[in-house]
């Protein structure tokens, strides 16, 4: 084994390498297992008999160790890639799980850096379009204001008093016009903020619908004949006052603003099955297909508006309202013919579940 060479015993008794001559073993031969430089084994055969094994069995046993030697080297390589694959495999599995969770952070960054940007973005606009609007819309009533102070400082001595009463009432108008353009902008700062809330409380709907046309005939609404009808049981609700204050308030002022002095605008409340149905519609100048998508954008304005003042926040700060409520709002429009706007709100009443 030592030497890597065959050997072949023709009497073990007689030979000095053996120590003790056991039982019945006369000769015997082995051949060692070489792989390289090394011998890892060895194949032994041995026989009872003298003399047992000629040469050619010893070279035949030779050719065998060799061949063993071979298929046994082969499987140990074979056993050795197995195992450095299946620990390649193992590495690459994770790797992949790492960089799979790198990625996903990158994405996470990624969106968030976008979402941050989108905002910004969105702000940016938001105040262009704020500037805008409120250096147009700020500028006419207090133009109107300066000309009629300016009007009645100098000639108030001359003019009759119906005269001076008129100019005092344009300033008072225009004034209320820059308080209400003033009132929008908060609420919709309100908005934009998440600040607006919804906070329910009982509410007599057939009241508060006949204070606000009330109120609207008393300023704006003189000129137009403004019909309320109420159907079912509108006494006891539960909703949010402010909001629903800005909801009507400004679909209304929004019929009455864009249409013809003189026509009719209807306001109709209808209340069944724990829903609330606010309909208001008039005989207007309607609003173009193309600028309907767009109605509940801050400052949208459809085209046909002309010299009509306003600022487009109303039908945002409406929007806002009914969705606080939980409601849904439809509108439905034709140019030259009219506009009709539906407005749903859950009564929020015990009776409704
Ligand atoms: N009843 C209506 N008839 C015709 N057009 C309408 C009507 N209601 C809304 N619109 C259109 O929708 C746009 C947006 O309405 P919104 O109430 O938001 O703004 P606004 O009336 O222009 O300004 P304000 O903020 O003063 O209400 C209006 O500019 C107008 O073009
Ligand atoms: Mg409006």
């Amino acid at each position: 084994m030592r030497e890597r060479q065959p050997i072949r015993v023709g009497n073990v008794a007689a030979d000095p390498r053996y120590l003790v001559a056991t039982s019945d073993i006369r000769s015997e031969m082995a051949a060692p297992l070489v792989v390289g430089q090394r011998a890892i084994g060895v194949v032994d055969v041995q026989s009872s008999w003298l003399d047992a094994f000629s040469g050619d069995d010893l070279r035949l046993l030779t050719t065998l160790a060799g061949q063993l030697a071979t298929i046994f080297e082969k499987a140990r390589l074979d056993a050795a890639l197995e195992a450095e694959r299946a620990s390649l495999a193992r590495r690459v599995e994770e790797r992949t799980a790492e960089l799979r969770t790198a990625n996903e952070q990158l994405r996470q960054a990624h969106e968030e850096v976008s979402r941050a940007l989108g905002k910004e973005k969105e702000l940016g606009e938001l105040k262009t379009r704020f500037i805008s609007m409120a250096s147009h819309e700020f500028r006419t009533p207090l133009t109107t204001i300066l000309s009629s102070a300016e009007l009645l400082e100098h000639y108030s001595r001359q003019w009759t008093e119906d005269k001076k009463l008129e100019h005092f009432r344009r300033i008072q108008t225009a004034t209320k016009n820059m308080m209400g353009l003033l009132d929008d902008v908060l609420v919709m700062g309100k908005v934009e903020a998440g600040k607006l809330r919804f906070i329910p409380a009982p509410i007599d709907l057939d009241k508060f619908c006949r204070d606000i046309v009330e109120e609207l005939r008393l300023s704006a609404g003189a000129k137009h004949s403004l019909v309320l009808t109420v159907q079912g049981d509108a006494t006891q609700a539960h909703m949010d006052e402010t909001l629903l204050r800005h909801i009507l308030s400004n679909l209304l002022s929004n019929a009455i603003k864009y249409s013809p002095p003189g026509s009719i605008i209807q306001f109709e409340l209808a209340c069944r099955d724990g829903q609330a149905v606010f309909q208001i519609n008039d005989q207007g100048i309607g609003i173009p297909p193309e600028d309907q998508a767009h109605l509940f954008e801050t400052f949208h304005r459809a085209a046909n508006v002309r010299n009509i003042a306003g600022t487009g926040l109303g039908m945002a700060i409406v929007k806002r309202s009914v969705d606080l409520h939980g409601g849904t709002i439809d509108v439905a429009s034709q140019i030259g013919v009219g506009t009709t706007v539906t407005v749903s709100l859950p009564m929020g009443t015990v009776s409704d579940e």
